[in-house]
């Protein structure tokens, strides 16, 4: 990708304000806090647009509750279309996160997490979408 520079002219209020973000956030430099604000604008929009997203849904859950996981397999594998992998973590003795990446449109992808998260015992869970392209 090639870099192409430009300039900028904005009021002193909202420099000061970029410069805030990119300090809080870690950013070395403007240009590298202006990229950031630019794709998550992008993201927000495929997201609105039902576009073509890639993420990640975050669950927690106790694996001894009762149809918990036959639930979050029989789901997973509704949706095989839409699931690159997935993986399991033990947490604690009876504590699981499992974080599943997906890929496909937003809406499907919202429908997906919004189930799993509503499967009886799951304790916490969280979509995260990314640009896919
Ligand atoms: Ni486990």
């Amino acid at each position: 990708m090639s870099i192409v520079r430009f300039g900028v002219s904005l009021e002193k209020e909202l420099l000061e304000a970029l410069d805030n973000y990119a300090s809080e956030n870690h950013f070395t430099n403007r240009s590298q806090a202006i990229r950031h604000l630019i794709n998550n604008n992008t993201v927000t929009s495929k997201w609105q647009n039902n576009d073509l997203v890639a993420g990640s849904i975050t669950l927690v859950f106790n694996h001894h509750r009762r149809d918990l996981i036959t639930n979050l397999t029989d789901l997973q594998h509704d949706y095989l279309p839409v699931i690159l992998s997935s993986q399991h973590f033990h947490l604690e003795k009876e504590l699981c996160m499992e974080i599943i990446a997906v890929k496909g449109k937003a809406s499907v992808l919202k429908e997906l997490a919004d189930k799993l998260i509503a499967i009886k015992g799951i304790h916490h869970g969280k979509l995260t979408m990314s640009r896919a392209s």
